[in-house]
């Protein structure tokens, strides 16, 4: 198995969102022992945003680019790459402003490209990376798997509508929830691991 380990908090060892995926990483391996793991740390490494050149040069077809639009293309093929590469996906996710860190939603917009992430086939859209098992490793301050924040969640709704749009429809979401709540935070981590060992066991069998 590639694992595909996809950081996006800078909080390091403080993480909850690291120390959640981590946990998830610990227990593929342990399952499926000789996997190796990639991880892209987009907190220390992150994507440029998308501005004119890059576009241009993702909408431009390869034989015809310039040497500055290759250079500019050439972040969107190598994350592509490692997405393709990978068996399971383990992607960390902190809710910052009800929503994705800036960074990994731009890691988003350079793994999302027409005609080789996805097509429209009868105006219908069609995923083209298919086969593939994704962990969401969230965290978040606030409790939003149910109660009266719930409909404030944008990381999880978010992240489920746009990896199934280019065909990673396999996607279990892990929450460490509270963190920042009195009280909760102490148990926050392991509640979260526990709801994820039956979830892992199934996976190994
Ligand atoms: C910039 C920023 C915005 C945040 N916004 C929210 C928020 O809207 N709601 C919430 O419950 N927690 C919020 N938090 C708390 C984080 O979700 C929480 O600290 C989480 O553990 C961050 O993930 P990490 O531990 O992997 O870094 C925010 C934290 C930061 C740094």
């Amino acid at each position: 198995m590639n694992i595909l380990n996809i950081v996006s908090s800078p909080r390091g060892d403080q993480s909850f969102s690291i120390k959640l995926a981590d946990a998830i990483i610990g227990k593929l391996l342990e399952d499926t022992p000789g996997s190796t793991v990639t991880t892209r740390d987009l907190a220390t490494n992150p994507f440029p945003h998308l501005e004119a050149a890059k576009l241009q040069s993702l909408f431009t077809p390869a034989p015809d680019r310039t040497p500055e639009q290759q250079l500019a293309a050439k972040h969107s093929d190598d994350a592509i790459a490692e997405v393709q590469a990978a068996d399971i996906i383990v992607i960390g996710a902190p809710l910052y402003n009800f929503g994705i860190p800036s960074v990994l939603k731009a890691w988003i917009d350079h793994i999302c490209r027409a005609g080789i992430t996805f097509k429209y086939v009868n105006g219908q859209p069609q995923g083209l990376v298919t086969g593939k098992k994704v962990y969401i490793a969230m965290a978040s301050g606030g409790i939003y798997s149910e109660g009266p924040a719930a409909s404030n969640d944008f990381v999880a709704p978010y992240l489920q509508a746009v990896l199934s749009f280019i065909g990673l429809t396999d996607v279990t979401v892990v929450r460490v929830e509270g963190v920042s709540i009195p009280g909760l935070q102490d148990t926050a981590l392991a509640k979260a691991l526990a709801t994820l060992q039956p979830e892992l066991a199934d996976e190994a069998i």
